[in-house]
């Protein structure tokens, strides 16, 4: 069945590699996930969003993830390891509601919560998982951009001197950090990057000193990174060669993340990629062939297109692979 993350983390930590965590909402990204994951022989963490199961209907999507596993099995995988885990859970009865019907994971995620009321929620919720064998992951710190309907204009670093007093206290099993990643396709405005030769937007670095000096005060524990979509360029040029606009949409670089997936940092986040993957296939499809009608026709591509962008971060981005 899904696994927790306790030992994946444990095993990632040492091993200088982290773990994807693939959002999805439709079947098409469930079957690329799986179908990477096992081809890669990595782990994998398959997250559902508020929005998700706003989308789809959380009880079809845990039951997906349950099928995930067998279908992992019957695509020749004696022993995958997957994790249903709740992305930015914003309440205790939110989270509840997953512990008690499935999920191996859940995020609760206080950020934009006070201190103390971070504390004091996160706790909540790990008494209640861990009575459950479920593990927690929390948040510290705050991303730029939209999180949890909170609008942040600016980022809040983690700040290194709160990360012991907040794990210990709350005896969360994860901790999501603030180094400079922010969610969607636009993590940087124009003005904040530089550019290349081509006229490419390069963003500022992720602020590595704050990740380094988390990772001092609270040695091996397993941190987090949300907001860590790349933003492909050629998907942003197919969607954009075929009637998209999304003019200066910018990530983070891959070999940042590489970095960090060899650091305590073990749960890498991407679904803008998988959002961006998806589109630029369908996109390109409708282009060329404004005869077809049948889902099946333009979702096939946009599958594969997911799969192979799946099995690239797992390969040559966090280092998963040939960990089963
Ligand atoms: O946290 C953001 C994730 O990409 C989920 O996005 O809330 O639109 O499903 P969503
Ligand atoms: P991206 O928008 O960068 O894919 O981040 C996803 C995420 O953090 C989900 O929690
Ligand atoms: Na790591
Ligand atoms: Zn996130």
């Amino acid at each position: 069945g899904l696994v927790n993350t306790k030992e994946m983390f444990a095993k990632a930590v040492k091993g200088g590699y982290a773990i994807p965590a693939f959002n999805f909402n439709t079947m098409e990204q469930m079957q690329a996930i799986v179908q990477a994951a096992v081809e890669t022989k990595s782990p994998v963490i398959m997250q559902v969003s508020k929005g998700a199961r706003n989308y789809a209907n959380g009880t079809i999507l845990r039951y997906m993830a349950q099928g995930a596993v067998e279908y992992a099995k019957e695509l020749g995988c004696a022993n995958p390891q997957i994790v249903l885990h709740l992305d930015h859970g914003d309440s205790f009865e939110l989270c509840k509601d997953c512990i008690d019907n499935g999920f191996s994971s859940v995020m609760i995620d206080g950020s934009a919560l006070p201190y103390e009321d971070n504390i004091a929620l996160t706790k909540k919720v790990v008494e209640y998982a861990h009575a459950h064998d479920v593990t927690v992951e929390a948040e510290l710190g705050v991303l730029a951009g939209v999180e949890d309907e909170v609008a942040s204009e600016v980022s809040h670093y983690t700040k290194p001197e709160e990360v012991i007093d907040f794990a210990t206290r709350t005896g969360c099993d994860s901790l999501a950090i603030s180094i400079g990643t922010s969610h969607g396709a636009y993590k940087f405005k124009p003005e904040q990057c530089t550019r290349n030769a081509q006229g490419k937007l390069v963003p500022p670095p992720l602020a590595f000193d704050v990740l380094h000096a988390i990772e001092q005060k609270l040695p091996g524990f397993p941190i987090v990174l949300h907001g860590s979509s790349s933003v492909p360029q050629d998907e942003v040029d197919t969607i954009n060669a075929h009637g998209g606009k999304l003019p200066d949409a910018v990530g983070i670089p891959e070999e940042q993340l590489r970095e960090a997936s060899r650091s305590a940092v073990c749960k890498i986040n991407i679904d803008s990629d998988s959002r961006l993957a998806m589109t630029a296939a369908i996109r390109k499809y409708f282009d060329e062939h404004p005869e077809h009608f049948d889902p099946r026709q333009y979702l096939k591509p946009a599958r594969e297109n997911m799969k192979k962008m799946y099995m690239h971060k797992i390969v040559d981005v966090l280092g998963s692979n040939d960990k089963l």
